[in-house]
């Protein structure tokens, strides 16, 4: 069974209690059980990782290119400065969808660039939690047919 990852950035931890109004008020351990679940349905084993530290994201990337077939990464805060993960999304070599709770292009202006979405498969922003959920259908539709 294809093993998908399901990667979350920086405060994403605090989901629930962080800002309820912009972010909903599901945890992060629902999100994850729900993706979970939906993988379950799709035919994949999907497995969560969350840090708080680029490097640490950094090196989940790089443990994803040879374990897993592909990543659901919401990068929080670093989708807007991170080179490093840009890179490492580059250089595994994965189908990457990028996905935000929020709708980050009606925020602040500084969240309207994304470092990343030119290197990922595609990016979902502004469901809640569909946002991830929908992210793992496209991500998994995607492998299925380019396997
Ligand atoms: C976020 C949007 C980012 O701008 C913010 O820094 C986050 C969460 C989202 O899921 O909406 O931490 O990625």
């Amino acid at each position: 069974m294809p093993s998908i990852l399901v990667l979350h950035g920086p405060n994403l931890n605090l989901l629930g209690l962080r800002e309820p109004g912009v972010y909903g008020t599901l945890t992060m351990d629902d999100i994850n059980t729900k993706m979970i679940e939906l993988g379950k349905e799709l035919g994949v084993e999907v497995h969560c990782y969350q840090s708080n530290h680029e490097g640490a994201l950094i090196d989940a990337l790089h443990e994803a290119r040879t374990r897993d077939a592909g990543v659901v990464f919401n990068p929080g805060g670093y989708t807007h400065t991170s080179v490093a993960l840009r890179d490492a999304i580059s250089a595994i070599s994965l189908p990457v969808v990028e996905v935000h709770l929020s709708n980050v292009h009606a925020r602040e202006e500084f969240r309207h660039k994304s470092m990343i979405s030119a290197v990922c498969a595609g990016t979902i922003s502004g469901l809640g939690v569909q946002s991830y959920l929908l992210g793992l259908r496209g991500l998994v539709e995607k492998i299925k047919t380019t396997d």
